[in-house]
């Protein structure tokens, strides 16, 4: 029996519209899917983007990738994640693995993919692209993301201010993800330089409980994990 084919399907950030003609197609076509589990241990944000496009004959495998950063906590769900879809696999059933946003980008697909180039290398993989935050936010927010000749950095995460106050010596733009936890210095230290007017905010980019905020809301508020912070040094381009 030959065995099934392992898809890396980017969804998109929020809108089930986003997703891409060529991933719906395959998701549609594929018996068994796979995503990351929630925090809860259900089936994450990527499962709901695309619920009303999955049918109850699919399988729907939730799997456990943790959310923490700790390698040896980190390393054993991934190895665990990757031998259970390739039971699938061995079967001779194709699988789809989503993932919020596209498959390159900071996502968890990354692990499954070098899980599987190292340890299952004969499985076929295809990998398919997603919109991205980032530029999901820069068309909610009717702005480029850079034009011309400027320079974009995208910020992960962000452990000390100078990264940032370093970033934007060469940036135009910077995007921060995984803004919740820095929000209030980093609107204390834009309101020091009187920037507060170039920082935009997004959540839950493109979905139906999306919020822009050109203007920032107050420090002390909570975001959700599902927030961007686009910072522009040329505030004329800015929509
Ligand atoms: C691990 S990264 C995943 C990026 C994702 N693969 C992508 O293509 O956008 C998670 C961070 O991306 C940002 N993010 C992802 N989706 C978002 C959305 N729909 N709205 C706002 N921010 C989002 C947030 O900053 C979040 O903390």
């Amino acid at each position: 029996m030959s065995t099934g084919k392992l898809y890396g399907i980017g969804v998109g950030p929020g809108d089930p519209e986003l997703l891409t003609l060529k991933g719906l197609r395959i998701l549609q076509s594929v018996p068994v899917v796979a995503c990351p589990q929630d925090r809860r241990g259900e089936a994450g944000w990527a499962s709901r983007i695309v619920a009303q496009y999955l049918v109850s004959t699919q399988k729907l495998r939730a799997l456990h990738m943790p959310f923490v950063p700790e390698r040896e906590q980190l390393e054993p769900a991934w190895a665990a994640a990757a031998d259970l879809l390739y039971e699938d696999l061995s079967a001779g059933l194709d699988v789809a693995f989503i993932t919020e946003g596209d498959a390159s980008f900071y996502s968890t697909f990354t692990y499954l993919l070098g899980e599987f180039q190292t340890r299952y290398p004969h499985i076929a993989i295809e990998v398919v692209p997603g919109v991205c935050s980032p530029l999901a936010a820069a068309a909610a927010l009717h702005m480029p993301l850079v034009i011309g000749s400027e320079v974009l950095t995208v910020m992960p995460a962000m452990h000390r201010l100078a990264d940032l106050e370093q970033a934007l010596l060469h940036a135009d733009t910077v995007v921060l993800l995984k803004v919740t936890g820095v929000y209030e210095p980093v609107y204390r230290w834009l309101e020091e330089r009187e920037w507060l007017g170039q920082a935009f905010l997004v959540e839950w980019v493109s979905g139906a409980n999306q919020q822009v905020h050109r203007c920032l809301p107050p420090p002390g508020e909570k975001l959700p994990y599902f927030s961007l912070l686009v910072i522009r040094r040329s505030a004329h381009l800015t929509g």
